[in-house]
């Protein structure tokens, strides 16, 4: 067995992984990233697109915001669309001036990746069998067999960033969690369209026969969701079929043309909000999708993982930088309280557009006077603007 030897021992390479291996390499901090699958899967799997501004901030902060800055499309307010109504929400005009960015999760990791390997730091691509042991002590080690054979990662911390289906969570004893969860009746076909986006500014539109959202790629790709049902194949989905389903429900009093183009990607991804409390057990702590999942209709999976992150490298820094293990016993905590309040804003946002197989007439007026009040009133507008571009970061104010 070939041993290792580092400070924090990260398994997982997405977002969460990439960006807390980044922001400890800042801090004079030595990590290892174990990432399951290969650097060209990572980097293209095709998922969120939306930045909040403290996301972007961070970025930059980071020194890894080069290219968000040449390639990212700012937003300055999204539509709400129903009764074949057009509401535009002010974003910036809500918020003192704050802005979402359409920049894609992949080039999010992309950058990430780049920097990583241009600063020579460690990361293992396509390992297999990862394990985790040791954590309830003060000898964790991580297991995993590549192309060179087995290998023992040995370290102080780990950082569990290894997604919803990763191996870290479930290697807690079952007892030591508690989750919260709840399933949705639904689930979004996600399509990508090469074509230019039919509009400049992200649509949400409540539909009797569904929720419908169009967002964008780059000025050259269309990116649309549409609700349907959790066990849809993407079989089930011709392109005439969504092309007319899609025309349907965005379909505007006085007309508005969604541009069409060749589909190149189908998938559907179920909706869930799920939350193990808490993101700790002794030596291994939990971040991002390993630690809770939000539906996607408030565009916060990726900003809520970065958020976990920026929280234990500042804990890590502090620790490293003398001793102290405060903010590490404070990180779980500090976390969730942001953790609940995406997971409310991110359900409210699902429960407002979304019908409901269930529903009944009261619960679809109630929704569309509930549009209609958001529409209408300054105060109502303000808090979906200010959750939608992301409430303040918790934590240490200025790291990185
Ligand atoms: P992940 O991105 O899941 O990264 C975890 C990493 O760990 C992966 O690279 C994985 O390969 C690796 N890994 C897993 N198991 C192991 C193991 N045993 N050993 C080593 N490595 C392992 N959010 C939005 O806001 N909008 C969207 O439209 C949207 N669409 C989504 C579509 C899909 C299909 C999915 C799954 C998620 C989507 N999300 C969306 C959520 C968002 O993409 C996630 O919240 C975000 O990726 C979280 O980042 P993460 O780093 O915590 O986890
Ligand atoms: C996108 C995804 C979301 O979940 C959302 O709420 C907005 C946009 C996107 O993929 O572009």
């Amino acid at each position: 067995m070939n041993q290792l030897r580092t400070q924090v021992g990260i398994v997982g390479g997405g977002p969460a992984g990439m960006m807390l291996a980044h922001l400890l390499h800042r801090a004079g901090i030595e990590s290892i990233v174990v990432e399951a699958r290969s650097r060209d899967y990572v980097q293209e799997r095709v998922r969120a697109g939306v930045l909040e501004q403290g996301t972007c901030d961070l970025m930059h902060a980071a020194g890894v915001g080069a290219r968000l800055e040449r390639e990212g499309i700012t937003h300055q307010g999204i539509e709400l669309r129903f009764g074949g109504q057009r509401h535009r929400i002010d974003l910036s005009g809500l918020t003192g001036g704050k802005t979402i960015t359409i920049y894609p999760q992949r080039e999010v990791v992309k950058d990430l990746i780049d920097a990583r390997i241009a600063v020579g730091g460690a990361i293992f691509f396509e390992a297999e069998e990862v394990s985790i042991r040791g954590f309830d002590g003060d000898a964790p080690t991580i297991q995993f067999r590549d192309s060179g054979g087995v290998q023992e990662i040995r370290c102080d911390f780990i950082a569990g960033c290894d997604g919803f289906h990763g191996v870290c969570r479930p290697s807690i004893p079952a007892g030591a969690l508690t989750i919260f969860e709840r399933t949705y009746p639904f689930a979004w076909l996600g399509i990508l369209a090469e074509v230019a986006p039919s509009s400049d500014e992200l649509i949400y539109c409540h539909h009797e026969r569904g929720f419908a959202l169009h967002s964008m790629r780059s000025p050259s790709l269309t990116r649309l969701y549409l609700q349907c049902d959790p066990n849809d194949s993407v079989a089930a989905w011709s392109d005439e079929r969504i092309w007319e389903e899609l025309h349907t429900r965005f379909a505007v009093a006085g007309g508005w043309k969604l541009n069409e183009g060749p589909i190149v990607q189908k998938g559907v991804t179920p909706m869930r909000s799920f939350v193990a409390e808490p993101m700790r057990y002794g030596h291994v702590f939990i971040a991002g999708d390993a630690a809770h999942i939000v539906p996607p209709t408030g565009a916060k999976g990726l900003n809520l993982a970065l958020a976990d992150v920026r929280v234990l490298a500042a804990a890590l820094a502090k620790y490293y930088a003398g001793g102290s293990r405060d903010l590490l016993d404070s990180y779980s905590q500090t976390c969730l309280k942001r953790v609940w309040k995406v997971q409310r804003f991110s359900w409210w946002m699902t429960s407002l557009l979304h019908r409901f197989p269930a529903d009944n007439p009261f619960d679809r007026r109630r929704q569309v006077a509930e549009l209609d009040y958001i529409t209408s009133s300054r105060a109502a507008a303000q808090s979906l603007a200010e959750n939608y571009v992301g409430l303040p970061m918790e934590g240490p104010q200025r790291f990185p």
